[in-house]
């Protein structure tokens, strides 16, 4: 039955079905949309819109609806378009128009759906939130015992200075400590209520909006009606944060497929983290790594498909917006698994230290120290400290020296009529040595990393009570609904039932 053919006398051309139904995306909104209901009945009863007979046979109907979704017994039918109209009919076609058909006063599609996608994306949110937290938890686990190891770093992916391996990890467990933060302003945006805003403009029922807003565990409910149901930014906030996600996931998997490589040999991804070729025998390639750089560009898409929809719809609903949710599902599926794998893999991955140490005395990377040495030593200006420096590490590449050549070095800078002590340069350009001077606020030297991963730690602990808080207000809300509705299914008045909610 198409609850809206009153006004057709055609049966629709079954491409246009095809074409606009959308039952698959709208599986994942099923229990939404029913907790959803719920609380629109319980508030239509409490309100006296539907008497509280008709509303208890609704109710029942509804979560018995809930308890076959759950046992995974409810289909949803192509010819009835979207989870909205599917669950609706099962409602009438169950007590019959005089009762089923009362549940949809004061409520359209249009606020409906956006609720439904608010629900989904705010737990979809927070789940994200977690398995990243997981992520820095174990970034912070492997930096504690690698304060004091050494790898190169590089600038312009030339070797720029040593830098110890807990420098980098900490590095991305701050960019990803950030992405969480970013995805609790998009939670606070996409945790608001749109329910009551109906078609567009209001309704001339009694609605009480707050109480749905409170059944359904919202923050607040967006006030403007025209706003609730046309505004789509929500997604658009969401989706960048979870482009940004990726794109700093995308930075670390870039780093393991160079330095996997045979002639960086820096790390190593583990067996279980690649795959071999077909015809090349001696393959072992770094695939998590190449996909999670390829995912994100699926991610970006995503983002530039939702920005690109709602320029051109005007205020109020338009059937474009119903494309708004295909590549979001898929956005929110490719970070969190792309989150879950690129974690994995970092912890089976072996970092080639004694190589990176070497790597880090012939590469010419603690050149800097140098420098700064004849700054403080010798109370030379900087500039010109550079240029002696320059000119030392000039020679020695044309002689086939490195900074490890400290006889060398010591004879050069006499030449230029200094006297450093090999001795006094080993110590110097020694990548370890040069580490720990590296103690400003936010450098490499162990006692820095250390004060970062204590903030590190302090913002982890904070975000993991607000997360548990978050999950908690969730499930809490969900609970007090069903609760709410057993005692009025038993014969308990609704005011009494429902009392408190409203406030
Ligand atoms: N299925 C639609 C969506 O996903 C919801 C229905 C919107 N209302 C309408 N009149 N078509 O956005």
């Amino acid at each position: 039955m198409k609850l809206w053919a009153g006004r057709f006398n055609k049966d629709i051309n079954p491409l246009v079905l095809d074409y606009t139904q959308t039952i698959d995306i709208d599986k994942r909104l099923i229990e939404f949309d029913i907790w959803g209901s719920i609380t629109h009945v319980l508030m239509l009863c409490n309100q006296n819109i539907i008497s509280q007979e008709h509303g208890r046979k609704i109710l029942q109907c509804l979560v018995k609806i809930f308890e076959d979704h759950r046992q995974g017994k409810i289909q949803l039918e192509r010819e009835l378009e979207d989870v909205h109209l599917n669950l609706e009919n099962r409602v009438i076609s169950q007590l019959g128009m005089d009762i089923g058909g009362r549940m949809h006063a004061a409520r359209s599609r249009n606020d409906q759906v956006v609720t439904d996608t608010r629900l989904y994306l705010r737990i979809s949110l927070l789940n994200i939130q977690q398995e990243l937290l997981k992520f820095v938890e174990i970034l912070i686990d492997l930096a504690e015992t690698n304060v004091e190891t050494v790898i190169p770093g590089y600038t312009h992916s030339q070797p720029a200075q040593p830098i110890s391996l807990a420098y980098w990890l900490t590095a991305y467990a701050s960019m990803f400590n950030r992405d969480i933060k970013r995805l609790d302003k998009a939670f606070e945006n996409t945790n608001l209520n749109p329910l009551g805003a109906c078609a567009l403009a209001g309704t001339s029922f009694p609605i009480e909006r707050e109480i749905t807003t409170n059944l359904l565990g919202f923050d607040g409910l967006l006030l403007h009606g025209l706003d609730a149901t046309s505004s789509r930014d929500f997604i658009i906030e969401s989706l960048a944060a979870l482009a940004i996600i990726m794109s700093n996931l995308s930075k670390m998997a870039e780093e393991i497929v160079l330095w996997n490589s045979f002639e960086f040999r820096l790390v190593e991804v583990d067996d279980t983290f690649a795959t071999g070729s077909s015809i090349m025998p001696q393959k072992k390639n770094p695939v998590v790594a190449e996909l999670a750089r390829a995912k994100t560009g699926r991610v970006y898409g995503a983002l530039m498909q939702i920005l690109t929809i709602v320029k051109g719809v005007t205020t109020g609903y338009s059937c474009d917006l119903q494309e708004d949710k295909p590549f979001l599902w898929q956005a929110i599926d490719d970070t969190s698994l792309t989150i879950s794998v690129m974690c994995q893999q970092l912890q089976t991955l072996k970092f080639n230290t004694q190589r990176a140490l070497s790597m880090s005395w012939e590469n010419f990377s603690t050149a800097t120290e140098l420098a700064n040495y004849l700054v403080v030593e010798i109370n030379m200006p900087f500039r010109e400290a550079h240029q002696i420096v320059g000119t030392v590490v000039n020679q020695l590449i044309k002689f086939g020296k490195t900074l490890s050549d400290v006889t060398d070095i010591s004879q050069s800078l006499e030449e230029l009529g200094m006297n450093i002590s090999p001795e006094v340069l080993r110590e110097l350009l020694n990548p370890i040595q040069a580490i720990s001077r590296q103690t400003s606020k936010g450098g490499t030297a162990p006692e820095s990393v250390q004060e970062i991963l204590e903030t590190l730690n302090r913002d982890i602990i904070h975000q993991k009570d607000s997360l548990a808080g978050r999950y908690k207000k969730i499930q809490q809300a969900f609970d007090k609904t069903f609760e709410i509705t057993n005692q009025f299914i038993s014969g308990i008045d609704i005011h009494i039932a429902i009392s408190g909610v409203e406030s």
